[in-house]
């Protein structure tokens, strides 16, 4: 299990590459199952989450072939159950559901445990399979999907904590292959739908509405081959943000998409950061007086639910009280008692953490507890005075392509230490 050691002080100058964004890349790799026909996917970043869909694809019976940051995947002859050792690893393996069902009106995938942010239940789903005409069991730990046919339905995919993102490209997935007309209310309108349904129609699907609160999809009765470019990461996009905010001279992230960053730009310019963009860059300097942020996480186009750790670790070094409020996953707050190692001032209140910046963070051995907790960590240690050591980097290696090289190359000085 690797560590990571984060020598604090060095400020950062330069720019970074942005890769491909791993939330759309995993729900358009699920969606190659729902052609017998070979798809290509170009900018598929280099991650472990990556790796396990590519894993369960293989296990399903697909050819898939990886060159770089081009996959191929051809789902010619497909098994309908997806192995509990490796769909236990990652969370998103529950959206190769959809496309098992609309393509062979059949399914079983194991039941996803909880994780640390919470109990992320997949009722919404689940709801929605049913809606579209399938059976829906659990027994042994797994979901059992069953169909003799799929029927177009109006479906509300909007929960007591907002839409869902995972859960709204699961239906769609299903739907596509339906007979008639589905209609998803309350749909999750993040990017990363939009980048599905961007597949999805190439693959002659008829869907309309993406990116709104209501997708309708026609169903067709079959779906071909296609080839995509994914769209660039915006939660790595926000963290190099972030980074330049705490620890930057001038840092530019390029191969990005400004426009899917709206909430977080704004934040960082109220924080009082001097941010210039070009149709594919951002460059942050922090000229000028800081101001301390009232922020709440809010599905998209609100601010992000994955950056809400990253800025709790830029506030925690910034004058004045701040106020992060958690809507999305309220229990998401596991990076506050490590960030209080470091000498943070928070004081956490049910999904409400209330920050009193301090002048300076100090080194110390921090737990990396989920993927945009250890994030957290890193940034808060680059400022910090001395050596923070970061256990159970794999967290970060799940979302996050050698971010430990990028913020070396900016001139951060991270070493990566095998234990
Ligand atoms: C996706 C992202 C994740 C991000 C999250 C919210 C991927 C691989 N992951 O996760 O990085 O933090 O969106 O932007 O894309 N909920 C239910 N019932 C359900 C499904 C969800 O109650 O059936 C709740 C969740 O517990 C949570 C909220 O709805 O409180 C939003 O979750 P959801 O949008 O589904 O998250 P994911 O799609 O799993």
């Amino acid at each position: 299990m690797d560590k990571i050691l984060v020598h604090g002080g060095r400020s950062l100058e330069g720019d970074v590459r942005i890769g491909g964004s791993k939330n759309s890349a995993l729900p358009i790799l699920a969606a190659t199952l729902l052609t017998k026909d070979r798809c290509v996917i170009d900018r598929v970043p280099d991650l472990s989450d990556i790796h396990y869909m590519l894993t369960i694809l293989s296990q399903l019976g697909c050819e898939v072939e990886r060159a770089s940051g081009v996959v191929q995947v051809r789902a010619e002859k497909i098994r309908t159950e997806a192995p509990y050792e490796i769909v236990r690893k990652m969370r998103a393996s529950v959206c190769v559901l959809g496309p098992l069902l609309g393509r062979e009106k059949a399914a079983k995938v194991s039941l996803p445990g909880g994780c640390v942010i919470g109990d992320r239940p997949i009722d919404l789903h689940l709801k929605g399979f049913e809606a579209l005409g399938a059976t829906v069991t659990v027994k042994g730990g797994d979901i059992l999907l069953e169909a003799k046919e799929l029927k177009g339905a109006r479906i509300n995919l909007r929960g007591r904590h907002g839409p869902t993102v995972l859960g709204t490209g699961n239906i769609m997935m299903a739907a596509v292959l339906a007979k008639g007309t589905t209609i998803i209310e309350g749909a999750a309108e993040e990017p990363e739908v939009v980048d599905l349904a961007r597949f999805l129609s190439a693959m002659g699907a008829n869907i309309s509405g993406a990116g709104t609160q209501q997708i309708e999809i026609e169903g067709v009765k079959e779906l071909h081959g296609a080839n995509h470019t994914v769209i660039p990461d915006r939660i790595e996009a926000g963290t190099f943000l972030v980074a330049g905010a705490i620890a930057g001279k001038r840092v530019t992230i390029r191969r990005a998409e400004p426009k899917h960053l709206g909430a977080v730009l704004e934040a960082l310019k109220n924080a009082g950061f001097d941010l210039t963009q070009t149709e594919e860059s951002v460059t942050i300097s922090p000229n000028g007086a800081r101001r301390p942020l009232h922020l709440e996480t809010i599905p998209y186009p609100g601010f992000p639910t994955d950056m809400q750790a990253q800025f709790c670790a830029l506030l925690s070094t910034m004058d004045g009280t701040s106020v992060v409020t958690e809507t999305v996953f309220p229990q998401r707050f596991m990076h506050v008692a490590e960030l209080k190692r470091m000498g943070a001032s928070i004081e956490l209140d049910d999904h409400r953490a209330t920050i009193n910046g301090v002048e300076r963070l100090s080194g110390a051995p921090v737990m990396a507890s989920d993927l945009r907790a250890s994030a957290a960590l890193v940034l808060a240690a680059l400022p910090a005075e001395g050596i923070t050591e970061i256990n159970r980097v794999y967290h970060i290696d799940r979302g996050y392509e050698a971010i430990d090289e990028k913020l070396n190359a900016l001139g951060a000085h991270i070493e990566r230490v095998k234990v």
